[in-house]
């Protein structure tokens, strides 16, 4: 049909009309140190990338656990703001917020932030900048992505995981009747600004926990990257900082390789390579009630797939040894109780998160193994007994 037709109504015929464009993302992901420390002006040169010649309105949200390491932000953020008033502007002073799991298991915690952003006239054109772990952007990234639709939204995150994994992706999300990331929505951030400062201050727990996502992408995608986390654990597990800093740009790399260059950004698909090892981490972490980190129900989550691949017949025998070996070499504890967890008809717990890790993603069973270090391979369906054996083998394995 032409445009300016007259379409009379007719109950017999169909029209359809197909609507395509595509929108194209683009945003940096910027590494730098004393990111406000005054003299740095990575962040309001990233404020002013679109529109240079203006004083641009801002609200931060803070991660209080970050907070309580380093009393002294507050007053680096008052400086910065002062120092740069010519180009930013705080609508109000920083914003505590819940740091962890916390923010992520009460929706309150997101309508309270979006009051904040009505009370303070926060437009699409301001920035809502969050500053913490992977929870706490998770939480603030879907504030920002909902509020007026969408505004625009600065990452800065403060843990190894969060700079290393999941600061750097397209997704965020807060948690509902304990399924993981139940609300949520795919939305790039306008820039990310890693500052391996905040590294230092993170407790060591934590530093361990992000390095399970870097044992994760390099498996799926970069055996090189394997071989050299296997070469440089000694200094990893001592957080040497030359290490530290060269493990979390690999890792935020290789995500940022497997989101641009991928295919499917935005997961409409069924595969999800980055999700190695997941199905069993998120189920771990509610069946713990998030008293495991994700890093650290990740790292269980790779163990257990490895094992999986090797009983399976994918991966040779032995390679699981090295896998392990690393894990435990970096500080992760590879077996917890609620591995044996079983309902009241007697199922694994762990086993029925396969149905719940199927149904948050849609579409068909697709989990990632390994076929061989640095090389992911997709299978449809998980044989139960083979995980009970793997589960089993990790168990052996922490008694002996
Ligand atoms: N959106 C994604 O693509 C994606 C990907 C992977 C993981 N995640 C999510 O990320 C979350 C885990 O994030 P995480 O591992 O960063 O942990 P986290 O956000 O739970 O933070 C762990 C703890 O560290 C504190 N903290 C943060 N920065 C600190 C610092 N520099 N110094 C001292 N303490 C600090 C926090 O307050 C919290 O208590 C999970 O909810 C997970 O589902 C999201
Ligand atoms: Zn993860």
């Amino acid at each position: 049909m032409r445009q300016g037709d007259t379409v009379l109504a007719d109950q017999r015929s169909t029209d359809t009309y197909e609507q395509t464009f595509a929108v194209r993302f683009s945003y940096p992901v910027v590494f730098t140190n004393a990111l406000f420390s005054t003299e740095n002006t990575v962040l309001t040169d990233t404020l002013c990338r679109i529109e240079p010649n203006k004083r641009h309105k801002c609200i931060i949200f803070l991660d209080d656990g970050l907070l309580a390491d380093d009393p002294g932000l507050i007053d680096r953020i008052a400086d910065y703001v002062a120092a740069h008033g010519n180009r930013m502007q705080l609508v109000c002073p920083p914003v505590r917020v819940p740091g962890g799991e916390r923010i992520k298991v009460d929706l309150h915690f997101i309508e309270q932030m979006q009051q904040t952003l009505y009370e303070h006239h926060v437009d699409r054109h301001s920035y809502v900048i969050g500053i913490g772990g992977g929870a706490v952007l998770d939480a603030v990234g879907l504030v920002a992505a909902t509020t007026h639709r969408g505004i625009r939204h600065i990452r800065v995150p403060t843990t190894v995981l969060a700079q290393n994994d999941s600061g750097v992706g397209v997704k965020n999300g807060v948690n509902l009747n304990g399924v993981k990331n139940f609300v949520g929505t795919f939305a790039p951030p306008f820039a990310v600004l890693n500052d391996l400062d905040f590294i230092t201050r993170l407790p060591d727990r934590d530093k361990i926990a992000g390095m399970a996502e870097a044992v994760k992408v390099a498996l799926i995608r970069d055996r090189a990257f394997f071989e050299w986390l296997e070469r440089q654990s000694d200094q990893l597990v001592l957080f040497e900082p030359a290490a530290m800093a060269h493990m979390i740009r690999r890792c935020a790399e290789l995500h940022m390789i497997q989101i641009g260059q991928g295919g499917d950004p935005f997961e409409t698909g069924s595969a999800r390579p980055l999700d190695f090892g997941h199905w069993a981490a998120h189920r771990l972490e509610t069946l713990t009630r998030y008293h495991l980190r994700h890093g650290e129900a990740v790292a269980i989550g790779i163990a257990l797939d490895t094992r999986y691949s090797v009983l399976s017949g994918l991966l040779p025998e032995g390679a699981e040894e090295r896998v392990i070996v690393l894990l435990e070499q970096l500080g992760f504890r590879l077996w917890h109780p609620a591995l044996d967890k079983t309902d009241a008809q007697g199922r694994h717990m762990v086993i029925t998160g396969l149905e719940e890790f199927q149904e948050h993603l849609g579409g068909m069973l697709t989990i990632t193994l390994l076929s061989d270090l640095g090389i992911g391979i997709e299978v449809n369906e998980m044989d139960h007994d083979l995980i009970l054996q793997a589960i089993d083998w990790l168990k052996q394995r922490a008694q002996s």
